[in-house]
């Protein structure tokens, strides 16, 4: 455990019910622009180690993107160790939820993998501090409305950069991945007039887009997709898409996508642009699901949400400005400009108010 204070993570809490079986770390990586905002994942880790790990990844991860999305709220995220099929209760949710509570809004929780919106109604039941509830208790429903929004905002500033104009259309985007951001993603890109081709591993997701599409195009894999002639690359899947391998061969000018953590390893961003390869940084484009359930805690609007994610497209724009002026990849320019507004923002809470 001394992993812990190694970091610069403020507050990590184990959380423990044995009669429900609950068995959850709640990481808070930063408070500086507000209370810490990042979902649950509920996963059968192998270890507490290995639990323990991930959620300080997570909740930095968050701390950054939330900071670029222009939000007041911190970085956090939390694991419930076990398995959601078999594990998942009424009374474990309800534990987990007095612990979040027990916090006092220093962290607000939300959806994530292996958690929906009908956990987080449960939750709610007793805890103040839940995002990402059903529509029906007055949440934001489906978060990847505005997650492909955001991609769509993203990769317009990105060909604005590479092509001059804020348009796809014309360009061939090749999306992997067409779950419920993928699909959304090319339902934005056809209506801008681009080429698309898609792949998954999920024949449904694909028959799902070509009812709707059948001009759009259909590869068999990442291998054949990012091997084909196209102009932008969106990873919409799973994490690590961009391997040592696939930046060898990708023919993609621009990399824009809404997957989480897109970079396989350290050093990829570096890849990537000196193959001259314009990398939209995942955490700053995909933000538009945190905006939608952030918009929660106000009461929430969708317009208003989609007023605020709208607003990725000028970040990621400034983001490669940064770059270029700075001479550093975009990933890079990301993290500085995250790390600009926590400290910019964060250090004015040393200004003394009236008590
Ligand atoms: N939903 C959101 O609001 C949101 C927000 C931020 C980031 N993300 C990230 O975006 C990504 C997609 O999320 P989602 O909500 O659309 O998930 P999803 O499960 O609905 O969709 C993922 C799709 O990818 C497909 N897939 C899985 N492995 C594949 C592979 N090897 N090759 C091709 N396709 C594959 C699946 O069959 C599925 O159709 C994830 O990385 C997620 O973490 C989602």
């Amino acid at each position: 455990m001394t992993k812990v204070f190694g970091t610069p993570h403020e507050q990590v809490v184990f959380c423990h019910d044995e009669a429900s079986g609950l068995k959850a770390i709640i990481a808070i990586y930063s408070t500086a622009l507000g209370p810490a905002l990042g979902g649950t994942r509920f996963y059968p880790y192998g270890s507490e180690d290995e639990a323990l790990d991930d959620v300080l990844n997570l909740s930095k991860g968050m701390a950054y993107k939330n900071a670029l999305a222009d939000l007041d709220l911190g970085g956090g995220k939390a694991v419930i160790i076990g398995d959601p099929a078999t594990d998942k209760s009424e009374a474990l949710l309800r534990a987990y939820g007095r612990f979040v509570q027990s916090l006092r809004g220093r962290y607000f929780t939300a959806c994530d993998v292996g958690t929906f919106s009908e956990d987080m109604d449960v939750i709610a039941r007793e805890c103040a501090y839940v995002t990402g509830r059903t529509v029906a208790h007055g949440g934001a429903g489906d978060s990847s409305i505005l997650t492909a929004y955001g991609v769509f905002q993203g990769m317009r500033a990105a060909a604005e950069r590479v092509w001059g104009s804020p348009t796809l259309r014309g360009r061939r985007v090749g999306v992997e991945g067409v779950g419920k951001v993928g699909h959304r993603l090319v339902e934005h890109l056809r209506e801008d007039g681009a080429d698309v081709v898609i792949t998954d591993v999920d024949a449904a997701a694909v028959a799902r887009v070509r009812a709707r599409h059948p001009e759009v195009d259909v590869v068999d894999g990442h291998a054949a997709l990012i091997a084909s002639d196209i102009d932008v690359y969106s990873p919409c899947a799973l994490g690590a898409a961009l391997d040592d391998e696939t930046v060898a061969v990708l023919g993609a000018k621009v990399v824009c996508g809404g997957a989480n953590n897109q970079l396989a390893h350290p050093g990829i961003e570096k890849q990537l642009d000196d193959r001259g390869v314009l990398y939209a940084p995942d955490y700053v484009v995909n933000s538009g699901g945190v905006i939608q359930v952030a918009d929660e805690i106000e009461g929430f609007d969708f317009d208003r949400a989609k007023q605020k994610a709208s607003g990725i497209f000028e970040t990621t724009r400034r983001i490669f400005a940064i770059a270029a002026d700075e001479g550093v990849p975009p990933a890079v320019a990301a993290d500085r400009l995250a790390e600009r507004r926590m400290s910019e923002i964060g250090r004015l809470r040393g200004i003394l108010l009236n008590p």
